[in-house]
């Protein structure tokens, strides 16, 4: 046995494994190279079995047949395909909608919020098949080991973790030639042939690139890292206008049309994706310390996102919506940062669900060469009055009489230190 492909014996958390006892691993498999040689490597470092895990949220173009297949056919001893994309949306995206979900501005979250999901289906199964020990994929410079790993040390505290990708000092190459020398299948896109691949994460509300160009700063997208978006200069000559219609907060039809959540975000996706929508091209604080540059493309998220924040708007007051994008980003942060489990998600969560009961109606939004325009709305619930606000009109509700009286004390502090900083 190479170096490489010992097992760490140092420990520097209570939730990793000793080696000597893990018996039987829960394999969080995605089909793609790491953790295909990691399902060989785990059988043949530790001597033990392997389960697989593989959870459908709603990756575009996944064959879950043919990942189950070749998990089988690499020694795992089972491999359970899960279709969690209803729990997903449900628990999940939905909280997310409702709070505005956003990190750093730009980030729709959607890698953020499927992690602890992930993770509390390998708890899950772990148990179900005897598994002492979750093993997952990530590396140890990302935000992913941190959701991962903090849901398993919660949810679960008798399950330990590995994660060799931290560990086994492969590089690229070294994995595969690894992945030869034990006929593990690998794909044209991730041979030697056109030099690394992008890395790559998605699900139903959108997806992720890193690495190869993305890493140098000053160079611009190239075009062959949009996989999902049209780009906007080749998208329709011809604006489209679609009408999403909310209840409580979460979308509920699109154009009339009432859909249950998986299908009208695949439906708005393809929708926002058809006209340029939805291209992020991001620099990221991560949670780990270091400052990386993601492009995203995130169709259904910048389009559903923006028309529910639209609505909120139209039914709180102001000082619900000076108060709420405080909360918002807060809750953004917990759960970028992996901590979707702690109680002040929860908390956040009421505050948001509170909200949102009244947030009910249909907006309107334009799409257009890579632009979403909220260009119509109405709620029974808006805090508006047309005829309060008409130009139109001179005299009713508003008393414009009583506006000077409100002006002299509105403006009394601030005019009083004018005062004394100019004298
Ligand atoms: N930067 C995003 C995040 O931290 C996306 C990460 C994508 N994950 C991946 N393993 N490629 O949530």
């Amino acid at each position: 046995m190479s170096r490489a492909q010992q097992p760490p014996t140092q420990r520097s958390a209570s939730y990793e494994a000793d080696p000597e006892h893990v018996r039987r691993v829960l394999l969080l498999y995605s089909g793609g190279l790491d953790t295909s040689v990691m399902l060989k490597w785990i059988q043949d470092s530790y001597h033990a079995e392997v389960v697989c895990l593989t959870v459908n949220l709603g990756q575009p173009g996944e064959d879950y047949e043919v990942v189950r297949e070749k998990a089988l056919r690499l020694g795992a001893l089972e491999c359970h395909v899960v279709d969690a994309r209803e729990e997903f949306v449900r628990e999940y995206l939905a909280p997310a909608i409702k709070a505005n979900a956003l990190y750093g501005g730009g980030y729709p979250l959607f890698t953020a919020l499927g992690r602890p999901l992930i993770a509390k289906l390998a708890v899950e199964h772990a148990r179900a098949a005897g598994c002492d020990t979750v093993a997952h994929g990530c590396t140890g410079k990302g935000n992913d080991q941190v959701r991962i790993e903090a849901t398993i040390a919660t949810l679960a505290p008798e399950l330990k973790v590995i994660a060799p990708v931290r560990s086994w000092q492969m590089g690229r190459e070294e994995e595969i030639a690894y992945a030869r020398e034990h006929g593990i299948p690998i794909k044209s896109t991730q041979g030697t042939e056109g030099g690394a691949p992008y890395s790559i994460d998605d699900n139903l509300w959108g997806r992720s690139s890193e690495g190869r160009w993305i890493e140098d700063l000053a160079h611009a997208p190239d075009d062959d890292v949009f996989q999902l978006v049209t780009r906007p200069e080749d998208a329709p000559e011809e604006p489209e206008t679609i009408t999403l219609e909310f209840e409580r907060g979460v979308p509920v039809a699109l154009d009339g049309e009432r859909l249950a959540l998986v299908e009208l975000i695949e439906r708005v996706a393809a929708l926002g994706a058809r006209h340029g929508v939805g291209i992020v091209d991001h620099i990221e604080d991560r949670i780990v310390g270091l400052k990386v540059r993601d492009i995203y493309e995130v169709p259904a998220a910048a389009i559903v996102l923006p028309a529910h924040q639209e609505l909120e708007h139209l039914v709180c007051t102001i000082h619900q919506n000076q108060f709420k994008p405080q909360l918002d980003r807060h809750w953004a942060y917990l759960v970028y940062a992996g901590l979707w489990w702690e109680p002040l998600r929860g908390d956040l969560d009421a505050y948001m669900d509170r909200v949102n009961e009244r947030v009910t109606g249909t907006i309107g939004v334009k799409l257009y060469k890579g632009h979403a325009r909220v260009v119509t709305r109405s709620s029974p619930n808006a805090v508006y009055d047309a005829a309060l606000a008409s130009f139109a009109e001179s005299g009713g509700l508003f008393a414009q009489s009583a506006s000077p009286g409100f002006i002299e004390l509105w403006s009394l502090q601030s005019r009083m230190a004018w005062r004394l900083r100019n004298s």
